[in-house]
């Protein structure tokens, strides 16, 4: 087995939504090698029971783990609701990196006070969710919009034209005409439509997606355990269920 620094990152989600963060880390730390998981077989998991959401997300980290890796991404933020402090318990030496709805940032930029949120039910229902939303946005009235027909329309690989447009004005204008001036991309798949999410709420609202700081996140894990790869990055797995 190759020393620490040399193994490649993984990462898994429902499909192909998390490429979005695995290639963020990717631009960030491009001497990485990396594994994907691209769990299309059970897509979606939106709307499946956190119990089986859990044990999608264990067999994919156990996948992950007998190839190598040092750190598993958890690349959905559905995954993450359900499954995050199962994963830490049953693997308590491994870094994981998990996805939060950045519901933070939009409310501390918001002048309306009213703040939208896209992502999956399982989403809004776990427990970081509501947590981050009674912590961090006491004063802000946050909208919550399901938008599994985003996650349809990402796996089918039409992000733009007229049908895929009709779509997103469905979701996106009702939070709008509610005042909301920040739209949260709370699903993995949802930054694969941001251009056309951008160009709907054009002057209106501006689009939050943490793939970024996600990225950020991972380098500072791998970082304090000396664990970066100072030569790789030229070996991209992809899996797709
Ligand atoms: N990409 C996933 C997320 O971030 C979920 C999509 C789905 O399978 O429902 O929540």
């Amino acid at each position: 087995m190759a020393r620490m620094n040399e193994r490649p990152i993984g990462f898994f989600d429902s499909g192909v939504g998390g490429l979005c963060i695995r290639d963020a880390v990717q631009a960030l730390l491009p001497r990485e090698d990396t594994v994907y998981i691209a769990d299309s077989a059970h897509c979606p998991y939106g709307n499946k029971s956190p119990e089986e959401v859990r044990a999608l997300a264990q067999a994919h980290t156990r996948t992950l783990l007998e190839k190598g890796c040092k750190m598993v991404v958890v690349a959905c933020n559905t995954a993450t609701a359900a499954a995050i402090d199962a994963l830490r318990a049953e693997w308590p030496d491994v870094p994981f990196v998990g996805m939060e709805p950045a519901v933070k940032p939009a409310a501390l930029r918001s002048t309306s006070g009213v703040v939208g949120v896209l992502a999956t039910q399982g989403t809004f229902n776990g427990r970081l969710y509501r947590e981050t939303c009674a912590r961090c946005a006491k004063k802000t009235v946050v909208l919550m919009c399901v938008a599994d027909e985003f996650v349809t329309l990402v796996e089918r690989g039409e992000t733009s034209g007229p049908r895929a447009e009709a779509v997103v004005r469905a979701k996106v204008e009702p939070l709008l005409a509610a005042g909301a001036d920040h739209l949260v991309l709370g699903c993995t798949h949802f930054p694969h439509l941001k251009p056309l999410i951008e160009q709907v709420a054009a002057g209106r609202a501006a689009v939050i997606e943490p793939s970024a700081a996600v990225a950020r996140q991972a380098k500072r894990l791998l970082a304090e355990r000396d664990w970066l790869n100072p030569s790789g990055g030229t070996s991209h797995v992809f899996i797709r269920t």
